[in-house]
């Protein structure tokens, strides 16, 4: 889910609603709206997307008001109706809460609260603690502020609240633990937000809660910040922020997604560039220095992550090994933290993440520290909760990615990984010194081949028009390919909706290949480095039985092109960086067909691209 609140003198609403627009990366099965006029608190909330809270807001209640706040949901508790969506009331309807997160104890707590006398109109955990909120009021006599902090110190979960109270209507208390929360500090007004999008045209200062804080921000006063478990005060760090606009808007794009596909030659970059010196054979990454002797004493790195990121990670396993010959294991986040793990100080953990919020990864970090093992991060977002709960790390430097389904992401977190294990096998020596130079200069091509390979667009299209109704497709690679071929078919299902699977080429014969028909789409990934004398039998095993053959091959390829139907020339790498290259026309292929099928490319049904909750 996503929040934004403001309190000053500009009219809220408009503040509130392009900043939910901005945040509905978290979310949008639902939203909702509150702004208090001086006298009256305005609630309007719906089912649908933050454009029809806008077309319903201005039929059902005047928006004019300097205080406001706004959500943008992804359904946890209750199925995303009117009733669900945020933001909620007390019951006095004196308190407005919203909430991004789970309170896991909602049950116990709405049963007390139901035995003295609240009544529940949502099925929701949010509004058992706004109630609870107003019970701690209302007993204890107390400011909003006061009565937050009781009653978080009574609930077990992750939240990222901003809470209104009418009574005393020139203040909004907000709070974290596990989700995040930003507060951007102007002149005379006061934003806050999941991220600091909604408001870098305001203002560049910015105030990252920390967990387990709170801030009673207040209309013309300084914010004061604390502890919720034992009221100490912190004095907060005000960050100058970063992002700029552009960087969050479609420049010219129908999408993100195809945007921050176009973005990868230069986002690439931007991940090597300052680190990679080919000239000089050197490979410099702050993290990894500073922390040389962990990787180089490791027994064995294991990495965490979850969606895109983890496929990620599977080819990192192949290059760590290749390279390094460190040995690898690559988990589900979720999998890992609940199935007690053999995990001890002589593991190096990477948990790799776009958002650096991805909740089971955190706490697949947090167990990981706990049984005292080295913590390495790759995130994308600066001063996520991820890069600052790891040990040491690198950014991906890839920019905001707003898009749910994950491309830039994807290339820069290959980028930093191939990074380390080239380092780590400079140090060990696992590396020729020649292959090591060798590996360095492709490194540094790689961003002019991604150039190269954005002009199968067009092919991409073409072949989009005429698979765009298959109701099942196929994608087969092997070695490094082969998590690609499991991120090429997650990409397809994410946001075309059509149901694909990825698999390691030889493995088809073990069970795929029952499905293959003159119906259906087999997408190959056979790049001429590599294993391409299996990968052209496997081919033909397919055509054998009247599979449709789309080939990702390599400029020139003449034996693979004789038995595809379809074919999508890409320029050569050596084997270990081909994935950077072998991924970028099975992007396009997904986004035209989703596309061309009408589907939502940017925000695909179900999904959210920050899943903050386990
Ligand atoms: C969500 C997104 C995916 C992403 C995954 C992990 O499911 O929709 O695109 O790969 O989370 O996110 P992270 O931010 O940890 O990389």
């Amino acid at each position: 889910c996503g929040i934004v609140g403001y309190i000053g003198y500009r009219e809220a609403y408009p503040i509130v609603i392009k900043g939910l627009k901005r945040l509905e990366y978290r979310g949008y099965d639902s939203a909702g709206v509150m702004i208090y006029d001086g006298e009256a608190v305005k609630l309007c909330k719906t089912k649908g997307k933050v454009v029809d809270l806008e077309e319903r807001a201005s039929k059902e209640i005047t928006t004019n008001g300097t205080i406001g706040i706004g959500h943008t949901r992804w359904a946890t508790h209750g199925v995303p109706n009117d009733v669900n969506s945020h933001p909620h009331l007390s019951n006095s309807g004196d308190l407005v809460i919203i909430h991004n997160g789970i309170i896991e104890n909602y049950a116990p707590l709405k049963v007390e609260l139901i035995k003295r006398g609240y009544v529940f109109h949502s099925d929701t955990d949010t509004e058992v603690l706004v109630n609870l909120i107003e019970e701690v009021q209302k007993n204890e006599n107390i400011k909003l502020g006061k009565a937050v902090q009781i009653a978080l110190n009574q609930v077990v979960g992750a939240y990222a609240i901003a809470v209104f109270d009418k009574k005393n209507p020139d203040e909004i208390v907000a709070a974290r633990l596990g989700s995040p929360l930003a507060i951007g500090i102007g002149e005379g007004e006061y934003f806050i937000a999941s991220d600091a999008s909604p408001f870098i045209e305001y203002t560049s200062n910015a105030v990252y809660l920390e967990d387990g804080e709170m801030a009673n921000i207040r209309l013309h006063k300084k914010m004061k910040v604390r502890k919720i478990q034992d009221d100490s005060l912190v004095d907060p760090y005000i960050q100058e922020l970063q992002m700029n606009l552009e960087q969050i808007e479609k420049g010219g794009y129908d999408h993100f997604m195809l945007k921050e596909i176009y973005e990868q030659p230069n986002v690439i970059k931007d991940t090597y560039r300052g680190r990679l010196h080919p000239n000089e054979g050197i490979i410099q990454m702050a993290g990894v220095e500073d922390n040389l002797e962990k990787f180089l004493n490791a027994d064995r790195i294991i990495i965490v992550a979850c969606g895109t990121s983890w496929h990620a990670g599977l080819v990192a396993e192949y290059i760590f090994e290749e390279f390094a010959r460190i040995s690898v294991e690559v988990e589900y986040a979720s999998e890992f933290r609940y199935r007690n793990p053999i995990i001890n100080s002589k593991d190096v953990v990477i948990a790799i993440s776009q958002s650096g919020e991805t909740a089971d990864t955190m706490a697949a970090i947090k167990l990981a520290k706990e049984n005292g093992a080295f913590v390495f991060g790759v995130c994308n977002v600066v001063g996520s909760s991820i890069s600052r709960e790891t040990h040491a790390g690198a950014y991906t430097h890839a920019g905001p990615e707003i898009g749910v389904a994950s491309t830039k992401a994807f290339t820069t977190q290959i980028t930093v990984l191939t990074m380390i294990a080239l380092r780590l096998a400079k140090a060990k020596g696992t590396l020729s010194h020649s292959d090591f130079n060798r590996y360095l200069q492709e490194l540094e091509l790689i961003p002019e081949k991604v150039k190269e390979a954005l002009k199968t667009n067009d092919r991409a299209k073409e072949i989009a028009a005429e698979f765009k109704d298959a109701p099942n497709c196929l994608y087969l690679g092997r070695g490094y390919n082969f998590p690609v071929a499991l991120e090429g078919a997650l990409k397809l299902k994410e946001i075309s909706y059509i149901h694909a699977e990825g698999y390691p080429a030889a493995e088809m014969k073990h069970g795929p290949i029952a499905l293959i028909d003159d119906q259906m789409p087999v997408i190959v990934i056979a790049p001429i480095q590599g294993h391409y004398d299996k990968i052209v039998s496997n081919i033909q095993e397919i055509k054998s039985r009247s599979g449709r053959i789309i080939a990702v091959v390599t400029k020139g390829d003449t034996q693979v092109r004789e038995l595809a139907d379809y074919v999508i020339e890409i320029p050569e790498t050596s084997d270990a960086l081909s994935p950077l290259i072998t991924t970028i026309p099975l992007q396009l292929l997904s986004y035209h067909i989703a596309v061309m099928r009408e589907c939502n490319v940017d925000q695909p049904r179900n999904l959210a691209k920050s899943v903050t909750v386990e």
